[in-house]
């Protein structure tokens, strides 16, 4: 746990945003393990509806989509500047790319965009490994893309 919120009960909420819902599940994994280390009141929320007034840490991540974090969750760090400045903050994102390619790489090519727009104190970053499953994507053009990609099959569930 950052400093800062140390001591009394820290109010910790985690703000995702996702397509397929690997990024809510992990959002929750974290809220689990925070609230698994006692004094932490923890809220889970998705970012169209997050509101980080009354938290004394701001966790929020992202999948990667086309190389980029959401829109939403850029969005969301842009425009709440102002309420974040006085905050913790710790950011994640979601990816494939996850043990097939070094964290500090992935640092810096996917959470370059969330980090240009925190304001507050990052006290954290981290990348998690995401899943994808073809057969759900909802755009049957990508399906078709992925199953003839040689990467996809190699490194994301292809059935
Ligand atoms: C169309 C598409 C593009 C993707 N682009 C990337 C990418 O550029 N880099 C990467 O590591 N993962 C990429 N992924 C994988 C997703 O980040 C991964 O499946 C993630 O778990 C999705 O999160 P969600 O279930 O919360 O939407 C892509 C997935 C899809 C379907």
């Amino acid at each position: 746990m950052p400093d800062g919120v140390t001591g009394s009960t820290a109010r910790v909420l985690i703000i995702y945003d996702t397509r397929y819902g690997s990024t809510k599940t992990i959002a929750e994994w974290i809220a689990e393990g925070a609230a698994s280390r006692g004094h932490v009141d923890v809220a889970v929320q998705n970012v169209a509806e997050a509101d980080p007034c009354g938290f004394d840490l701001i966790v929020i991540g992202s999948p990667i989509y086309e190389e980029h974090p959401l829109p939403s969750v850029v969005n969301f760090l842009a425009a709440n500047r102002d309420r974040l400045s006085d905050k913790d903050v710790a950011l994640f994102v979601v990816c494939v790319d996850y043990g097939a390619v070094p964290k500090e790489e992935l640092v810096h090519r996917y959470v370059e965009d969330l980090q240009v727009h925190a304001a507050g104190r990052v006290r954290a970053i981290e990348v998690f490994g995401g899943y994808l499953d073809v057969d759900k994507l909802s755009d049957p053009a990508k399906q078709t893309e992925l199953r003839l990609s040689s990467d996809a099959a190699s490194i994301w569930k292809v059935s």
